[in-house]
């Protein structure tokens, strides 16, 4: 059974005040065309998250943050606590982005330590994973997303996974304009599903969903959400434009699986 797809709009550290309005204002626009058939999600920079909150209103786009802390409270300066965007509307958050990753140091532990925080305190988690150009030279992409994923859900259990969206973004196709092909991406949620087979079981590695990530464009999205298994896609660039970021949702709706 195909699942309802998720479509995220990552828009990193972008755009100012003003801008994140009127893109959240389009994406609310736009977005009823084809609600009902996959889930939306916009994920601005922390200080936009209440005025997209309100741009957002009630037309069904869901808010989500790009990071938090894993700590719950106190001396962190300048984290941001699960609680604090709970409290400004956010229902989703990112986990372990491969930027983090790369150049903010974090580590399979602090990534796993966050998600357990996001989800205790009721915030849904795009979990990301994904190998880097060296590793897919060395065949080595299913291993690498394989231990991504066992390492970020050691100590989450069963019944809190279903609150879990994997994101496989490969790193050397995030903001190149490089895709990796519907079959590359297919057979990298084919790894990550045997991971969650590993951690769990194989019917909650069927209900979880794994999305694609990296220059994602309205050109390409069609293809790969085509494939069985790409249950919908993060977009980065591209969903800073709303024409295209809607056309991305869209393809989402109106995939047709082959088979
Ligand atoms: P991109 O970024 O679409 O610009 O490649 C994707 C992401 O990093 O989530």
């Amino acid at each position: 059974m195909a699942m309802r797809p998720f479509v995220g709009g990552n828009w990193k550290m972008n755009l100012d005040a003003n801008g994140a309005t009127a893109l959240a204002s389009a994406v609310a626009l736009g977005a009823p065309a084809c609600q009902g058939a996959v889930d939306i999600v916009v994920f601005p920079p922390f200080p936009f998250l209440e005025r997209v909150a309100r741009a957002l209103g009630d037309s069904g786009v869901e808010l989500g943050a790009q990071d938090l802390s894993s700590e719950a409270n106190g001396a962190r300066t300048g984290e941001v606590s699960a609680e604090m965007l709970r409290d400004v509307g956010a229902s989703w958050v990112i986990v372990g982005h491969s930027e983090r990753r790369q150049h903010l140091g974090e580590t399979d532990a602090r990534v796993a330590d966050k998600l357990l925080m996001a989800l205790e305190s009721g915030l849904r988690c795009v979990l990301c994973v994904g190998e880097s150009l060296e590793q897919r030279k060395a065949n080595r992409e299913a291993e690498v997303v394989g231990s991504q994923v066992a390492a970020a859900l050691a100590a989450i259990p069963a019944a809190q996974v279903h609150s879990v969206v994997v994101a496989y973004e490969p790193i050397w196709a995030i903001g190149t304009g490089v895709v990796a092909t519907p079959q590359d991406a297919e057979a990298a949620h084919g790894a990550i599903r045997e991971a969650l087979t590993s951690r769990y079981d194989s019917a909650l590695a069927r209900e979880t969903r794994v999305v694609y990530g990296g220059s994602l464009a309205p050109g390409n999205a069609k293809a790969l959400f085509a494939r069985p298994g790409v249950d919908g896609g993060l977009v980065g660039g591209a969903s800073l434009k709303a024409p295209d970021f809607l056309a991305i949702c869209s393809a989402a709706a109106h995939r047709l699986i082959a088979h």
